[in-house]
């Protein structure tokens, strides 16, 4: 595997989760295939799971890890060709990317959406340069668009939690006080509409995803229907796709916090969040701290979902 930006990289879906639960089973089984490699990870923004998780998984492989938080400490760096850099920035991203790539095996990169520029965002114009320019293996470790550690380690969260078959996963929008980007939902999607579930996905007017995630998923607008009969409830806030609202905050309907009452329409669902998650914004008190809630296991599988990647990452090295 050379990249993970998506769920196409992986191929086989029923594959990559075995090869998952394998990990799982046995994580310290794979030490020899990284002695001696190291991966960097590059942080553009701030972290807490995806920066332990992926450093977890690379120790159980054996790896060294270099981390490299852009904001603080390195040079300020442009992202722009053809700028005349006689401003505060004093490296440019183009020398920057194969200086890192001299340091390491594999690279994992963070880069948010900085709605500044839909294109940009959405043509994945840092994480790309990477891949274009390291001349290394690269994941993401969300990007502008997708987060796709994160949308695996949903899916094994799912498989090791559902109790039917075929379960009905509703992603569900839920209100929050800033622009967050839709790299979150739109990988879940990605995921889910390969995975073997009834998807539904629930929102107010407006904060339709891009098409090439949504594909075939069952829109409905009225979150109470939505809810009925879910197994699992995947909260999360995201800020509009749509050109003339992209990035913006439109509504802050509280109506749409994931509460008791919401969840008693449900089929007893499982709660999910990715994480962080503003308690009484996104979802209240009880339910986030209820049985049902699995936002812990599904954190800690970041780490199985990271060390899946970097196993095959390191397997496509030799
Ligand atoms: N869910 C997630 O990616 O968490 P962090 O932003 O803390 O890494």
């Amino acid at each position: 595997m050379k990249v993970f930006t998506n769920v196409k990289d992986l191929g086989d879906l029923n594959a990559a989760l075995k090869e998952a639960f394998e990990i799982k089973k046995n994580r310290f089984g794979y030490k020899q295939l990284g002695t001696n490699k190291t991966v960097m990870l590059v942080f553009f923004n701030s972290s807490l799971r995806t920066r332990l998780s992926s450093q977890k998984a690379a120790m159980n492989l054996g790896m060294n890890t270099i981390v490299l938080d852009v904001n603080q400490g390195a040079w300020r760096l442009e992202t722009e060709r053809g700028v005349v850099m006689d401003g505060d920035k004093s490296e440019h991203l183009l020398e920057a990317i194969p200086v890192m790539g001299c340091y390491c095996d594999v690279i994992g990169v963070r880069s948010f959406a900085r709605f500044e520029n839909k294109q940009d965002d959405y043509t994945e114009k840092i994480l790309n340069q990477f891949i274009r320019y390291s001349n290394r293996p690269v994941f993401s470790m969300e990007g502008a668009t997708t987060h796709p550690l994160q949308a695996f380690a949903d899916l094994i969260t799912i498989e090791e939690y559902k109790t039917k078959a075929r379960p009905k996963v509703v992603l569900t929008w839920a209100p929050h006080p800033r622009a967050l980007p839709q790299a979150v939902p739109n990988s879940f999607a990605d995921f889910m509409n390969e995975a073997d579930v009834e998807f539904v996905i629930t929102h107010p007017e407006g904060y339709e995803l891009a098409p090439q995630f949504v594909r075939g998923a069952r829109i409905e607008y009225h979150q109470d229907k939505a809810f009925e009969g879910a197994d699992f409830i995947y909260a999360k806030n995201w800020s509009p796709f749509r050109d003339d609202i992209y990035g913006k905050v439109v509504n802050r309907d509280m109506s749409w916090t994931v509460d008791s009452r919401k969840m008693a329409l449900t089929n007893d669902a499982f709660f999910m969040h990715c994480l962080p998650v503003r308690r009484n914004m996104i979802v209240t008190d009880d339910v986030i701290e209820s049985p049902k809630s699995i936002v812990i296991p599904e954190a800690a599988n970041r780490e199985i979902s990271c060390q899946t990647i970097l196993k095959r990452m390191l397997e496509s090295l030799s």
